[in-house]
């Protein structure tokens, strides 16, 4: 029997009608979409509609819009294409101590070639502070990038009161919103943000597609050169299949979102209930509210890699982020929001997605509970 699925943070089935509008473009339409024959009519026209579909969902323009190789990317682009065409204006830059890696290891990049970055605490429910944002900007402050939603613990960051803060100072804001988006609401106009990363396979389009926001007006220097494509800010033939995939799943995504969302917090909470309910000492990671409905990172009281190891046999969870590692290391996240070490040695990081079921929940929290009972004994 297959583990039931419980990890969409750190990717999601690509949906049925995304695979299906891909389809064509795997078998047929095969036109380079620069070409200005017929075929590239053909791809360029799709090009153009999921350029649309994704402006869609965080309600920007479509030329705001780049497509590129998933959140690593868009991330990288953000902060080092920001930071080296803007030096003239400074070299600081402000973000935070729980970062995806492609944000932190691309700060470490920077201040190996003379840029100053501050990397911001957070609170023990993972939350960053408006108040030092404010103490952290400095004259020569040009980017603050702070994620929307953190991938291990799903605490939802003040995003919209850290921009105004970037917007009277002058600052550009970015904002990594690559496991918020299709989760919650997420409108680059009401936030008032710069910049925005979006990964396509969190939100059931395929893997290694992503796109990335940029405000009109606001200048990158170029990380892929080459052609003109992407407005001439991305070079090479555009990755049509797979933008086509991810065009329709922005669509998908901004329809079903209230639903979507009623969805996985009633998954959540089923799932946590049953654990408070059945085990004696489980502690909830991330903010009890100001959090992605699909998030529950749970920490078992004493439990080692031993727990982790029989668990994911059963059940596929994650023990830190799943996408950077499988080993047992204290995952920064947890450090950064001092999670006592005899509960953080017992961490499990669970994703509900729209897929999931009442039926695979109740079954998870009885295995989980079992499991459990075989560890303490
Ligand atoms: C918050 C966050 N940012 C960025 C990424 C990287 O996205 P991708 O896997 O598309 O490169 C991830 C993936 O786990 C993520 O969770």
């Amino acid at each position: 029997m297959e583990p039931i699925y419980l990890d969409y943070n750190a990717t999601t089935p690509i949906d049925p009608e995304v695979a299906d509008v891909m389809m064509p473009f795997l078998k047929q339409k095969f036109g380079n979409p620069s070409s200005s024959h017929w075929f590239g009519i053909i791809t360029r026209k799709a090009l153009i509609n999921a350029r649309e579909q994704a402006a869609n969902l965080i309600n920007c323009k479509p030329e705001e819009i780049i497509f590129t190789s998933g959140g690593t990317e868009s991330n990288n682009y953000a902060l080092r294409g920001y930071a080296f065409a803007n030096r003239h204006k400074g070299n600081h830059l402000i973000t935070s101590s729980i970062e995806h890696p492609s944000i932190i290891e691309v700060c470490k990049y920077l201040e190996k070639h003379n840029f100053k970055v501050t990397y911001l605490p957070v609170d023990k429910n993972g939350l960053v502070s408006v108040k030092s944002v404010k103490k952290a900007v400095r004259k020569d402050t040009i980017l603050i990038s702070i994620m929307h939603a953190n991938n291990e613990v799903g605490t939802i960051q003040p995003i919209a009161k850290i921009a105004e803060v970037a917007n009277e100072n002058g600052i550009c804001m970015h904002t990594d919103a690559a496991q918020s988006l299709g989760k919650i609401p997420v409108d680059v106009s009401e936030l008032n943000i710069d910049l925005l990363s979006i990964a396509g396979h969190k939100i059931y389009a395929p893997k290694g597609i992503g796109a990335l926001y940029i405000k009109q007006g606001i200048k990158l220097e170029k990380l892929i050169l080459g052609a003109k494509q992407e407005n001439g800010c991305r070079s090479g033939t555009e990755n049509i299949l797979e933008i086509v995939g991810l065009g329709k799943a922005c669509e998908i995504a901004k329809q079903n979102l209230p639903e979507n969302y009623e969805h996985l917090k009633a998954m959540q909470d089923r799932l946590w209930n049953g654990l408070v309910r059945e085990i004696p000492d489980v502690r909830l990671n991330g903010h009890p509210e100001k959090r992605l409905p699909n998030t529950l990172n749970v920490s078992f009281l004493n439990m080692n890699e031993y727990f982790q190891i029989s668990l994911f046999l059963e059940i596929a969870a994650s023990a830190g982020a799943a996408c950077h590692s499988n080993s047992f290391t204290f995952s920064p996240v947890l450090e950064a929001m001092n999670v006592p070490i005899e509960y953080a040695k017992g961490t499990i990081r669970f994703s509900t997605g729209k897929m999931t079921t009442k039926k695979e929940i109740d079954s998870a929290i009885k295995k989980i509970t079992e499991i459990y009972n075989t560890q303490i004994r």
